[in-house]
């Protein structure tokens, strides 16, 4: 069968056809991918099935996959992205209500990753689509004034900023957990060695640097809504097989809602990220 390419959206997103989950784990095909992830931000294997051997081994042609030690899988690199007690434990269970809000993979850390991958191995009969939203179309559809006024801004992001959006009746034990991850300082926009530009933004952004708490939360939802309006988003349905994997570098990313008993369950791989926020 010829692999074909199909773009999504006009700014984000693009399915490659013709190949199974096996065929994946090959040179070629990792190089076909990085280029559409650069191109397109986000790219669709629809129904490849791949299993966890080649998931990982196709990351691994990636890039450096993040080692994750919460023991929910047998390999440390994949993480069981699911709210399912039975399939996960109930503090990651709850930290994955995060995924319902905007966010960026990382964005407490250093280097956030790269990329980030989702194999469907069971979905949601009636909810529980991913959006992704470009965060550089939508920095480059600001008018100038707009890019002027948030030249040289510093955020603050926090994983408790994240949990307590998503989890506001967290228990003192849950909270307590949440300040075990260290806030970081990140530059709003991110000027990428490539020349092009993406914001950090999404449910850790706490704070702008230097600002009233109300001004700098009016900015922030400002410019969350700007980036999550339809024309920079793509919507995932998922199938069981489905692999999705996005340049975590430009892409705000969501859950859509799901009920917390449902089976939808994703393997997940990291690579780890090379290029520091600057
Ligand atoms: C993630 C994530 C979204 C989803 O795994 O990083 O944000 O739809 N997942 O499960
Ligand atoms: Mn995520």
């Amino acid at each position: 069968m010829s692999v074909t390419t199909m773009p999504l959206t006009p700014h984000v997103g693009v399915e490659i056809t013709g190949l199974s989950g096996k065929e994946l784990v090959d040179e070629r095909a990792a190089e076909d991918c990085r280029s559409a992830l650069r191109q397109y931000g986000v790219v669709l294997y629809r129904d490849v099935h791949i299993d966890d051997d080649d998931l990982l081994a196709f990351s691994r042609l990636l890039g450096e996959v993040s080692i994750v030690p919460t023991g929910e899988h047998e390999y440390p690199e994949i993480q069981t992205i699911t709210l399912d007690p039975t399939k996960t434990n109930a503090l990651l269970a709850s930290y994955r209500q995060g995924n319902f809000l905007w966010h960026i993979d990382g964005a407490t850390e250093a280097v956030p990753q790269k990329g980030t991958l989702l194999a469907a191995h069971e979905v949601d009969p009636a909810g529980g689509d991913t959006e992704f939203a470009s965060t550089y179309a939508a920095y480059a559809a600001l008018s100038d004034g707009e890019k002027a006024e948030i030249e040289g801004l510093r955020v603050i992001h926090s994983f408790a900023a994240a949990q307590q959006r998503a989890n506001p009746d967290a228990s003192e034990v849950e909270r307590a957990s949440w300040d075990r991850v260290a806030p970081r300082e990140h530059p709003l926009v991110w000027k990428r060695r490539d020349g092009r530009r993406s914001l950090l933004l999404g449910a850790t952004a706490g704070e702008v640097v230097g600002w009233p708490n109300d001004k700098g939360n009016a900015l922030l939802s400002r410019l969350l809504g700007w980036c999550t309006q339809p024309q920079f988003v793509l919507r995932h349905h998922w199938h069981v097989g489905d692999l999705v994997m996005w340049d975590n570098t430009g892409m705000l990313h969501r859950a859509l809602p799901f009920e917390p008993t449902s089976r939808r369950l994703l393997h997940r791989t990291t690579l780890v990220g090379e290029e520091a926020v600057a």
